[in-house]
């Protein structure tokens, strides 16, 4: 069992909580992730490390409370334990030979783009965020970002905070000016697709953080297949990130909505059971 340490709700259904877990602090590099179940009968779904205190042996995680799991877990409190805490998993982002990144990210997604710009920013590479959510409400982690960057844009789809725009805006002027040698998107499939096709014509090295549906987190069960430059790949041992000219995107996009119908239902009955997260 992982005791929670602490939690913090940063906007409406988005959740941090800090889990006590020495050994995944240890070795959680920026871009990996774990695996948990909330209870003994729960369903395994993949968060990623969002931080780590090393000395206080704590890894932090941010998510959205989007399903039935996610739901559960946050009505969970500080105090309480929750039943598996496995990682880290996948492969750490690499940040070689990066002088001046792109570092985008969007909604719940931005969570998982924090460490990475906070790792390129301490290895004393120029780091450019930009950052995107539906409304000022579902706004996170701004201080942070501009704590961890030479330039930050803030924007939304309707400009109740930062510039009216989506990330591709602000991210198409930044390769205008040039000087950037990679761009690394986390958030919706949809996003990260149109990310790397704005990049496409200036030829940037592009990397993009994969999130496909996830079982064991082993290699074994196939689930979270991709088709990367013509090969299949898993993302929980391959990835989760990759360069984002060879993700077939509109599969990934198609295999992602195989299971709406049963998701939908489990969140109805979820939402009935917890009322008032919604
Ligand atoms: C490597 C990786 C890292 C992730 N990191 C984060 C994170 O830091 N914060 C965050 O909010 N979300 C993250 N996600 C997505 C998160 O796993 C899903 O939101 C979560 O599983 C939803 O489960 P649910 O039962 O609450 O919702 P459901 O209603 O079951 O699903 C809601 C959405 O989550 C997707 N999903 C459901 N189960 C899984 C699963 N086992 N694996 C992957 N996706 C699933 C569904 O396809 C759907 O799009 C990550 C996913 C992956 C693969
Ligand atoms: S989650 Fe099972 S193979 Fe990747």
């Amino acid at each position: 069992m992982y005791r929670i340490l602490e939690k913090k709700t940063l906007a409406p259904s988005v959740i941090e909580m800090q889990i006590d877990a020495p050994l995944v602090a240890r070795s959680a590099q920026a871009g990996q992730f774990i695996i948990l179940r909330v209870d003994a009968d729960g369903e395994r779904i993949p968060l990623t490390v969002a931080g780590q205190d090393r000395a206080r042996g704590s890894v932090k995680i941010i998510f959205g409370a989007v399903g039935a799991t996610t739901m559960r877990l946050a009505r969970k409190e500080a105090g309480d334990h929750i039943e598996d805490f496995v990682g880290p998993l996948g492969r750490p982002t690499v940040t070689e030979n990066i002088r001046r990144a792109l570092v985008v990210g969007g909604g719940v997604g931005t969570a998982i783009a924090l460490p990475v710009a906070e790792k390129l920013h301490g290895e004393g590479k120029f780091v450019h965020s930009i950052v995107g959510f539906r409304n000022k409400d579902l706004v996170i982690l701004k201080e942070d970002f501009a704590a961890c960057s030479d330039l930050f844009d803030l924007v939304t789809d309707d400009g109740s905070a930062g510039r009216k725009a989506l990330v591709t805006l602000p991210l198409k002027e930044a390769l205008e000016k040039g000087g950037y040698d990679c761009m690394i998107a986390i958030g919706p499939l949809p996003m990260m697709k149109y990310a790397v096709e704005t990049c496409r014509p200036y030829g940037i090295r592009t990397v993009v953080s994969m999130n496909p549906i996830m079982i064991d987190g082993t290699g074994m069960c196939g689930c979270c297949r991709l088709t990367v430059g013509g090969k299949m790949r898993f993302a929980c041992v391959d990835g989760p990130d990759f360069d984002g000219y060879e993700v077939d995107f509109d599969e990934a996009i198609a295999r992602s909505g195989q299971y709406r119908e049963e998701e939908a239902r489990r969140r109805e009955e979820a939402c009935r059971l917890f009322e008032g997260v919604k």
